[in-house]
């Protein structure tokens, strides 16, 4: 099966109240779990790539991995995404990269640190958008500024800062209906990286209240929750076992993820949770096997220990077992959803 507009995918999810995780990925083993994982739970599968990850990667060895992920694996849909798009540009580069769909990320300006204002928003957003649904892919924007920065994308904003940054649930209104956009990524105090909170996250800190009012505004639009990852103390306590030093540190508990797809969340990002996973995995062949040097030796661990995390993902967000379940289009069928909708 080609890749499929992601779309297709959150449509499917709205109408059987499920969410979709998506996984970042930077090189062919963090591909292989992602699909090894859903394999084994007949999940449709969204795979991420950042500005940075392509950058690392090369777009021409991320398409042919992709390619290679469909080719081996004809009956699950896969969806591409641009995660965090800067520009117009990088959306539109990433198209021709066969990317099924992008995120125009205009809540920061080209910069990808400074908060842009709400009308350069609107106006970058809906420009990517007349461009990727004329060619039938799907389009995330985003409205409100999550905290911290990872690999020079982010506002660097603290917990507190990011509080003021918060989604408005009636400008995500205004932002839908002037943008277009198929799925909107919504600021709740999450952030990007391991250290979103310093204890177990209450609802002062971790706001799901705006995503609930938000859906009652737009109970048809795809909400996205970025900084989704878990962080969970068992993944810290290998790093830290074999020499690591990570900090205390709490990320979005499950039972919130599931609060939220209950209220329209369909997409969440991941991607944390998969580097602890494979950096643990990885730090204890070294720990305990020092004459090893066979890069097979500890990156085959690293990918299985992904491909656990990705299956505990999806099989709590509810989008194991539906593969089979999804009737696929392509791009080229999503041009006319797209011109019957105007
Ligand atoms: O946006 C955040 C993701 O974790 C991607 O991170 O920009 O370091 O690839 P990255
Ligand atoms: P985490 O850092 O919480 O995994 O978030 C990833 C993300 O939001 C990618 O866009
Ligand atoms: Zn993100």
């Amino acid at each position: 099966m080609p890749l499929v507009p992601m779309r297709i995918l959150l449509d499917h999810a709205a109408e059987n109240d499920y969410g979709l995780a998506a996984f970042n990925v930077n090189n062919m083993e963090q591909i292989q779990a992602i699909m090894e994982a859903a394999v084994e739970t007949d999940s449709p599968v969204i795979v991420q790539a950042s500005r940075g990850a392509r950058q690392y990667s090369n777009d021409a060895y991320l398409r042919h991995l992709m390619l290679a992920a469909a080719e081996l694996h004809p009956n699950l849909p896969i969806a591409m995404h641009q995660d965090h798009g800067n520009s117009p540009e990088t959306c539109m580069s990433a198209i021709e990269q066969n990317f099924t769909s992008v995120m125009m990320d205009g809540s920061l300006e080209a910069d990808g640190k400074t908060p842009a204002s709400y009308d350069y928003n609107v106006d970058v957003t809906r420009k990517v958008v007349e461009a990727a649904h004329a060619k039938g892919v799907t389009v995330e924007g985003e409205l409100g500024c999550l905290g911290g920065i990872e690999d020079g994308h982010g506002a660097g904003l603290t917990g507190e800062e990011a509080m003021k940054h918060l989604t408005d649930p009636a400008q995500a209104e205004d932002f839908c209906a002037k943008t277009g956009v198929d799925a909107l990524a919504v600021a709740i105090g999450t952030s990007h990286g391991a250290y979103k909170f310093t204890k177990k996250p209450t609802g002062d800190v971790l706001v799901m209240s705006v995503i609930e009012e938000i859906h009652k505004r737009l109970p048809n639009t795809h909400l996205v929750m970025h900084g989704s990852s878990s962080v969970p103390k068992e993944l810290l306590d290998i790093i830290n076992q074999y020499g690591g030093e990570m900090g205390e540190t709490y990320g979005v508990p499950i039972e919130e993820i599931q609060r939220g797809i209950k209220h329209g969340v369909r997409k969440v990002n991941v991607d944390t949770d998969n580097r602890l996973a494979m950096t643990g995995a990885i730090r204890k062949v070294f720990a305990t096997k020092k004459g090893e040097f066979d890069p097979r030796k500890y990156l085959g661990p690293a990918r299985e220990a992904m491909k656990q995390e990705c299956i505990k993902r999806m099989t709590a967000f509810g989008q194991a077992g539906k593969a089979g379940k999804i009737k696929a289009k392509s791009c080229k069928e999503m041009i006319d959803f797209y011109k019957r909708a105007k």
